[in-house]
């Protein structure tokens, strides 16, 4: 099919993303804005040499610089710009529904308060809501190369905010890090009404996904790449229709797989996992929804229903409520009827 042809049904879609850092959203042209206005230096001299720098042999290099970008980040109003400026991006790829994550702690630990970070954001989501139509459930990350301690005490700053936090998850430095060190501030989290999610299998391996489902409980699994070398637990996926957020540019920039071609998606819809496609951080990986729909779909060669299934497989692992996730289903199936 031509490009321009299957761009435009990819945009047309109706979409959700359960995948996004927002602090991975950060572009480099707001990242010098933001800096200059905070008399910050970054140690780049241009939004070109920032780009340069973005080329990565595995998640800690990456992890590394996107750490550095967040630092920046001062007050209320930097936080606000950074998710409304993430909410526009999207508004224009038609993504309707937004489960955004937050990482607390890389500001924090930098004497930045979680009250700052938490208006800024809340205030560009509400208003990507009254202004974008865009739907938002917001997800609170702890850093797992911390300790336990420190996303307990993370817990403990959040439950002022606890209305406007939908749940938990788990993030950075996979290897080494397992879901069990964050056995009790899971139980906890999950005690304050707060729901779980966690990274794993990303760049670690099958066991990772294991100990997220059985020792912290989660209810989703971001990235899960891995778990097709375990049979048993492709079974328990399939069987607990238990989703995996998928971030295939993501995934080829850190070099979790080679080559899109490598990319497991297709394989896991065969086996009737629910697959679903996120773009983890766009700034960092050059690709937002659209462009990581288009780069699977291209280089697997996805048929139309394969692409349908991935984007009702998101708005049915959200968190939206049955009926607002039948509106969007019903619209995406009149959509793919009408094309
Ligand atoms: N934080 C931001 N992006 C991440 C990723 N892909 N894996 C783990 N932690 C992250
Ligand atoms: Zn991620």
């Amino acid at each position: 099919m031509e490009t321009s042809k299957l761009q435009s049904i990819i945009q047309g879609i109706p979409k959700a993303e359960l995948h996004l850092h927002l602090e991975g959203s950060f572009e480099p042209e707001l990242m010098f804005e933001i800096a200059k206005r905070n008399n910050i230096t970054l140690p780049y001299d241009s939004i070109e040499s920032v780009k340069e720098a973005y080329k990565f042999n595995n998640l800690q290099e990456f992890l590394d610089i996107y750490y550095a970008g967040a630092q920046v980040l001062l007050h209320e109003q930097d936080f606000f710009d950074l998710t409304w400026a993430y909410l526009t991006k999207v508004h224009s790829e038609n993504v309707k529904h937004v489960e955004v994550f937050f990482d607390p702690q890389t500001h924090t630990d930098r004497g930045v308060s979680f009250d700052v970070v938490i208006k800024g954001i809340h205030r560009a989501l509400e208003m990507g809501k009254n202004e974008l139509n865009i739907s938002y459930k917001l997800i609170m990350s702890y850093l797992r190369h911390l300790s336990e301690e420190a996303a307990f005490e993370t817990l403990e700053a959040s439950l002022p905010f606890k209305d406007i936090i939908d749940g938990v998850g788990l993030d950075s430095s996979e290897m080494g890090n397992p879901p069990s060190k964050f056995k009790d501030v899971f139980k906890a989290s999950a005690e304050q009404g707060y729901k779980l999610v966690a990274h794993a299998g990303e760049e670690g391996p099958s066991e990772y996904i294991w100990e997220a489902l059985d020792i912290l409980n989660v209810e989703r699994i971001d990235h899960g790449n891995r778990c097709l070398t375990d049979e048993a637990l492709v079974k328990r996926l399939v069987d607990e229709k238990i989703a995996l957020t998928l971030c295939p540019t993501s995934n080829v920039a850190l070099k979790v797989i080679q080559k899109m071609d490598e990319h497991p998606v297709a394989k896991m819809l065969d086996k009737g996992i629910v697959a679903t496609i996120h773009s983890d951080d766009p700034a960092y990986f050059g690709g937002y929804m659209n462009e990581n729909f288009y780069q699977t779909a291209t280089a697997l060669n996805l048929s139309f229903d394969q692409i349908k299934k991935l984007a009702i497989n998101a708005f049915e692992a959200s968190w939206l409520s049955t009926p607002e996730k039948e509106k969007h289903i019903n619209t995406i199936n009149d959509y793919f009827g009408s094309i």
